[in-house]
């Protein structure tokens, strides 16, 4: 069974055991309440969170780490996980990163590029990208004041997300309306980001979303991000750029890593002033590969 919801999905049927998938959310729940609860809580009373009057912009109401499996992983190097934490999580990343790989060639295809085109467009020198934040949305006594995540969208190329059972949250843009994704055991919520946009020329859109805090309930989400490596060059797939049209190119070429520079400081505004300021940046850079000799 799959859902369509714009170009975000949610994958019920994805192979990955339920079995594993209980027991990333059962340790991940016991994580935050053994390690990060106590300091979510003093962050709110050092900034005066719980009693502010007006509208937050700046900051987000939740709790979070973050992991990486690719190029190399630093789970070993992360305090605070107990062994069977970090070996549920290292097996679900494997899970997720075949899933991803999966997904691109389901991209692929229905968009008749080459099998392997998008995973090879991500490749750069050392492989993709692969990381994970783990986040916590406590409950909050201001959710009209103060956004779990402020909207976005996601930088990167497939976006995986475990999300709590029971708590809901996530809302994205749909014809300029906010839409809820509820939760759903056992489902894996797919979104793309602004590199597949690039990428696919506009095919697919990478998707705005936030996160309504709760007053009650603690939610859960897990997000893996399966992104180009950090010196992959990324552009339009010259097949899915129309020869005969004379309008401007809409998207850029650029280094991944020179779009996420740009992104750390404008992530909470609109994609497109990213995609022009990365346009002025490449026309004053040669990205041709230098020819010697
Ligand atoms: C592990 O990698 C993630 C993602 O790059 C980073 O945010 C995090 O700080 C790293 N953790 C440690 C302990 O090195």
């Amino acid at each position: 069974m799959v859902f369509f919801f714009f170009f975000l999905l949610k994958l019920v049927n994805h192979g990955i055991s339920h079995e594993l998938l209980d027991s990333v959310e059962k340790l991940t729940k016991e994580h935050y309440r053994k390690c990060m609860e106590e300091r979510f809580k003093e962050m709110v009373a050092a900034k005066g969170l719980a009693a502010v009057q007006s509208e937050v912009g700046d900051i987000d109401w939740e709790s979070t780490f973050y992991l990486r499996h690719l190029p190399t992983s630093n789970m070993s190097e992360i305090p605070d996980l107990e062994d069977d934490y970090r070996k549920a999580m290292k097996e679900f990343a494997g899970e997720l990163e075949k899933l991803a790989e999966q997904l691109l060639d389901l991209l692929c295809e229905n968009l008749r590029l080459e099998k392997g085109y998008l995973k090879n467009a991500f490749y750069g020198s050392k492989g993709p990208t692969f990381g994970t934040k783990v986040s916590n949305y406590p409950p909050c006594p201001k959710p009209d004041l103060i956004k779990g995540l402020r909207a976005h969208t996601d930088a990167g190329g497939v976006i995986l997300l475990f999300q709590d059972d029971k708590v809901s949250g996530l809302q994205l843009l749909k014809d300029g309306q906010w839409v809820d994704v509820p939760p759903m055991k056992h489902s894996i919520v797919i979104n793309l980001g602004d590199q597949l946009e690039v990428i696919t020329n506009g095919k697919y859109k990478s998707v705005l979303h936030r996160v309504i805090a709760q007053t009650d309930g603690n939610r859960m989400s897990i997000a893996s991000f399966y992104n180009p490596g950090s010196d992959a060059v990324i552009y339009p797939a010259p097949a899915l750029v129309a020869k005969e049209s004379e309008e401007s190119q809409v998207y850029p070429k650029f280094v991944f890593e020179d779009y996420m520079k740009l992104y750390a400081g404008l992530k909470f505004q609109a994609k497109e002033p990213r995609f022009e300021a990365m346009k002025t940046i490449e026309s004053t850079v040669n990205l041709d590969p230098i020819v010697t000799g």
